[in-house]
């Protein structure tokens, strides 16, 4: 597999075809989003996120990490615009024109933003009773007219892209099965081809390997992998450190709603996990 450094100076041709192929120069330091002085509170009670900041870049995949209740959810929700940030800001770097706020958006530009801003969540969301190529394609229904959503109508290009991803995942045998007969696997795996197929910039994924096996954990992880190996930003919340380690390329690790490390995985000392952790450490793998 072409590592980072490799892959500065190329286009990458091992893309899968579904994603749009993109130039790592041009992109590898571009900033995407910057998260200044963001709080959130529930119900006027202490802030669950206290003063949050920082910047990501196109490509990077980041683990978040702390001990439950840390406010990891919490953070993938108001970036994504799903609850409603107290107060700071979230820059969001357009390819063109100006950054602009998105903690602030609301009605269609904050859908919107959810599209560019895709979000996978724990129980994966899908429609139980609907099959597998519907799921995916309901992805694309705030691209949609309201009229043709209703009816489930949806575009010869808008199909033939849920086809390409499921094939990539290797769901296309099941595109036609009801979503409630899938394993937590596949059904994972669906998730992922409806967040991709609103050609998000940033991908958020709330425990995505929680329900699964060891083998759907490292093939759910490796898929992340590719995705942000493909100039999409990955923000994922884990338990395991070791697959931060394995798979991610930054760590921020968060206690009682603040960031008390951000770097590479590498550096996640002892010290450090205990910072996080406290007591619970001996739980970690
Ligand atoms: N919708 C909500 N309304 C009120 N309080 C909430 C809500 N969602 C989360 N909280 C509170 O915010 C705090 C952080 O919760 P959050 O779910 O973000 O933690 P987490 O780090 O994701 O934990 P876990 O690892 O268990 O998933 C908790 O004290 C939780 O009770
Ligand atoms: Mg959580």
């Amino acid at each position: 597999m072409m590592n980072r450094a490799q892959a500065q100076n190329v286009i990458i041709e091992h893309a899968p075809a579904v994603l749009p192929k993109v130039n790592y120069l041009r992109l590898q330091n571009k900033k995407v989003l910057s998260v200044k002085h963001l709080y959130k509170s529930y119900n006027n009670h202490s802030p669950v996120l206290s003063d949050i900041n920082f910047d990501l870049h196109a490509g990077e995949m980041v683990g978040v990490i702390g001990r439950s209740g840390a406010g990891k959810s919490t953070l993938l929700h108001v970036l994504n615009g799903t609850h409603p940030a107290t107060s700071g800001e979230i820059l969001d770097y357009p390819d063109v024109g100006m950054p602009r706020d998105v903690a602030v958006l609301r009605g269609r530009e904050l859908n919107r933003w959810r599209s560019k801003c895709g979000m996978i969540f724990q129980d994966f969301c899908l429609v139980p009773r609907l099959d597998v190529l519907t799921n995916v394609l309901l992805g694309r229904l705030s691209q949609t007219s309201t009229l043709k959503s209703l009816f489930k109508v949806f575009s010869q290009e808008d199909r033939a892209r849920a086809i390409d991803l499921l094939e990539w995942l290797n769901m296309l045998p099941h595109a036609l099965q009801r979503a409630e007969n899938l394993s937590g696997g596949q059904m994972q795996r669906v998730a992922i081809c409806r967040a991709l197929i609103q050609n998000p910039s940033i991908l958020l994924a709330d425990e995505p390997v929680a329900s699964l096996d060891p083998k759907n954990t490292q093939r759910i992880m490796r898929v992340l992998s590719d995705v942000s190996e493909q100039g999409i930003s990955v923000i994922v919340n884990l338990h395991s450190i070791d697959l931060v380690k394995t798979y991610c390329t930054r760590a921020i690790g968060i206690a009682k709603g603040e960031i008390i490390f951000d770097g590479n995985p590498a550096l996640l000392t002892d010290d450090i996990l205990h910072k996080l952790y406290g007591d619970e450490i001996s739980q970690l793998h």
